[in-house]
């Protein structure tokens, strides 16, 4: 089936967004909502599936909505919704668990992941997960997905499901890809070296929207660059490497040229390059935190978004139940 117009994308509410859920996903969500027909969700129900918890929920809900909209999502142009309020989730979710294998939900690298991290909590929704991931994109049978690098795979299995879907009933679903404006799906790193910016882990080492001004400088100034070069033009060590990707998010192109230049002429400082930085991100994150507790000290706002957002929402989910009750045979009438 053609690829159509459609965007959706998710973000669970289970800790303080930070610059990886930025780069990796907000900021294609800004710039899709001017040219396509975009929802946008906080996946509430997927942060059962490893915190069970609920009573922190309402305000983590709330934190990524008012979060997005800082960040200059704009609830008029795409729908920006809670995922639990859309019922056609569960209906379609049931559905599509009937084509995905055990075999392959257990070789998920995400479930793989969360069963080391949480091995008294192996529950069904965490193997289902990647269906019910797959349920939000195709309920409004989208085609594009902006995401990070690290829901690659997730986004692979949602065209299995739709193709097994469209097989075996009939063609309703196209099938999505992610989507970073032609580039490469983004991982932004951690500032210790290893891995990559995470909600819950790593804290330390994670820059977060919500970070006053001089956590931000504390974080970075301790961030790892690894030894200075001895050799002019040396490959890059993955550290420093990682410190010039940061910068290249938020620093002018003439800056970061000049400490390219400096580290191949083995005149690199570490600790200006740090600084200059730290007040880069400074400035990126500032005027985003300050949005974010303007927008979250107004709950009536949140609550008309999140409602607006779920009538877009339902309407798309309506129009696609029809038409998959229908090829599949459960209209008895
Ligand atoms: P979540 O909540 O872990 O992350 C939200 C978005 O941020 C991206 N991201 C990153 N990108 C680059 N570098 C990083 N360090 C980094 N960390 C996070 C993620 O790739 C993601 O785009 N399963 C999803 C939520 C979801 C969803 C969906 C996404 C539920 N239903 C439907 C798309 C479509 C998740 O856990 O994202």
């Amino acid at each position: 089936m053609a690829a159509n117009n459609t965007v959706m994308s998710g973000i669970r509410p289970t800790g303080f967004l930070h610059l990886g859920n930025y780069f990796g996903a907000m900021r294609n969500y800004v710039k899709m909502q001017e040219e396509y027909e975009c929802f946008f969700m906080v996946a509430d129900l997927h942060s059962l599936t490893t915190h069970p918890d609920t009573r922190e929920l309402k305000q983590n809900v709330h934190r990524v909505l008012a979060e997005n909209i800082a960040c200059g999502l704009n609830p008029d142009k795409a729908a920006l919704y809670c995922q639990s309020h859309l019922y056609e989730t569960s209906e379609l979710y049931l559905y599509l668990n009937m084509l995905a294998y055990k075999g392959e939900l257990e070789k998920t690298t995400t479930f793989k992941d969360k069963v080391r991290q949480h091995p008294q909590n192996v529950n069904a929704g965490l193997l289902t997960y990647p269906v019910l991931m797959a349920t939000d994109i195709l309920i409004h049978r989208a085609s594009y997905v902006p995401v990070g690098k690290d829901q690659e795979q997730h986004l692979e299995m949602t065209r299995n499901f739709a193709q097994r879907f469209n097989h075996r009933y009939g063609e309703v679903f196209p099938e999505p890809m992610a989507f970073n404006f032609g580039q490469t799906l983004l991982k932004v790193p951690s500032l210790d070296g290893t891995g990559k910016m995470s909600k819950s882990e790593n804290q330390m080492a994670t820059l977060y929207l919500s970070d006053d001004d001089d956590s931000i400088r504390k974080k970075v100034m301790k961030a790892k660059t690894g030894e200075a070069p001895i050799e002019k033009n040396a490959d890059m060590p993955e550290a420093i490497g990682n410190i010039f990707l940061l910068m290249e998010l938020v620093s002018e192109a003439d800056v970061i040229a000049s400490y390219k230049h400096d580290f191949n002429e083995c005149r690199i400082r570490f600790g200006d390059m740090k600084k200059q930085l730290a007040e880069d991100m400074v400035k990126f994150i500032a005027p985003i935190r300050q949005k974010t507790n303007d927008i979250l000290a107004n709950e009536n706002y949140l609550k008309t978004v999140m409602e607006q957002g779920a009538e877009k929402a339902r309407k798309s989910a309506k129009a696609t139940m029809d038409q998959v009750r229908m090829v599949m045979g459960l209209n008895y009438f």
